[in-house]
């Protein structure tokens, strides 16, 4: 009887054991010691030219991991159907810059280095040349072998309650914390006037402003999304520090001045709200919590979603397209 449930024990931790993504940092040191190199200069340069690229790649990466898993299935070109035109990912750039790397890693180590892995680097470098925190990202994920628009339809949405967010990121292993801690990648980067709009003019049909925005910094958004104005024009989501990955994004959630109606919504729930706060605690800068540290836990956490091993992936030849 022992001897069958220590079987039974074993086992289950054997099936646990597999089952769970084989990532580590540093996971191309000996098949290709230059693969982290590549893509980080790749990125140095597309942000050079543009110094919209960071935030392209740190919301690439999101998009990625939340539709099914770390896998790059949000690159493939495959027709109408295609994740990669769902409405969740509407305004998703920076494909031919991880395209780019891959390109170069086939020169230099062809087959090796998945896509997957690629995105996720390239937004480790996103942060870092954001002045953000450096951190090891871990490797190892294959490419996903689906790609389906459908299988976006639970990206979490702007208009998303509070209850609906926390939920989304509990379906994917995430808690209220990183919900949090990952909105604050708004810190970099812009909207469409479209996603911010009714928060403006017509808020729940109301006729009139979102009341959770504060007055004084109204003529803001206002002057750069004129009313019945163009949608397609850009706001920056963090006033005052677009180009600079800093905790500056939570102060202004604190303080009415968030762009997005789903940060804001993070001062709605008395958890999501006391996170929030916990980083302006008078004792915050000596005893923490460190909001850098944090972030870096939680993006790590993020790579990890849905990570495909073993023969459940593959490694692509190119980005956009199924071998
Ligand atoms: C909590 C749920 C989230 C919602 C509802 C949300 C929604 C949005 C929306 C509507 C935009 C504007 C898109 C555009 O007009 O181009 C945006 C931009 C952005 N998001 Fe999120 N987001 C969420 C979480 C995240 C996370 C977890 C990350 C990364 C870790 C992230 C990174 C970014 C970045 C960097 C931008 C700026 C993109 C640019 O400048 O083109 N977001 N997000
Ligand atoms: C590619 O698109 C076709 C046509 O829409 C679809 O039948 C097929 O399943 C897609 N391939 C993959 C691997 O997702």
């Amino acid at each position: 009887m022992r001897i069958v449930v220590l079987v039974i024990i074993i086992l289950f931790e054997f099936l646990i054991g597999t089952s769970e993504a084989q990532l580590k940092i540093g996971f191309y040191n000996q098949v290709c010691p230059n693969a982290e190199s590549v893509v980080t200069d790749i990125v140095r340069d597309a942000a050079k030219s543009d110094h919209r690229v960071p935030a392209f790649l740190l919301r690439l990466h999101f998009h990625d991991c939340f539709v099914e898993g770390c896998d790059g299935s949000i690159l493939i070109d495959n027709g109408t159907t295609s994740e990669k035109g769902a409405f969740g990912h509407q305004g998703v750039q920076g494909y031919e810059i991880t395209e780019n790397a891959k390109t170069k890693l086939e020169t230099v180590c062809p087959g090796v280095v998945s896509c997957a892995d690629i995105v996720a680097m390239a937004a480790r470098d996103a942060v870092a040349f954001s002045q953000g925190p450096i951190y090891q990202v871990e490797t190892g994920r294959k490419d996903g072998l689906v790609s389906n628009m459908d299988l976006a339809d639970r990206m979490p949405d702007v208009r998303d309650s509070i209850e609906v967010l926390i939920q989304k990121f509990i379906e994917k292993g995430l808690n209220d914390k990183d919900l949090v801690i990952l909105s604050a990648a708004h810190t970099i980067g812009s909207t469409a006037c479209f996603f911010m709009e009714d928060r403006l003019y017509n808020f729940a049909s109301s006729g009139g402003p979102d009341p959770s925005i504060n007055p004084r910094w109204m003529p803001e958004p206002s002057s750069a999304c004129p009313k019945n104005g163009d949608v397609n024009a850009r706001l920056p989501i963090d006033h005052g520090s677009e180009d600079t990955f800093d905790i500056q994004v939570l102060e202004n959630i604190r303080n009415g001045f968030a762009v997005l109606q789903s940060d804001a919504k993070l001062m709605d729930d008395p958890t999501t709200r006391a996170i929030v706060d916990s980083y302006f605690g008078v004792l915050a800068p000596l005893t923490g919590p460190s909001f850098e540290e944090d972030f870096v836990t939680s993006i790590v956490r993020m790579g990890r979603i849905g990570v495909k091993t073993g023969s459940s992936g593959n490694i692509r030849r190119v980005c956009k397209s199924f071998n």
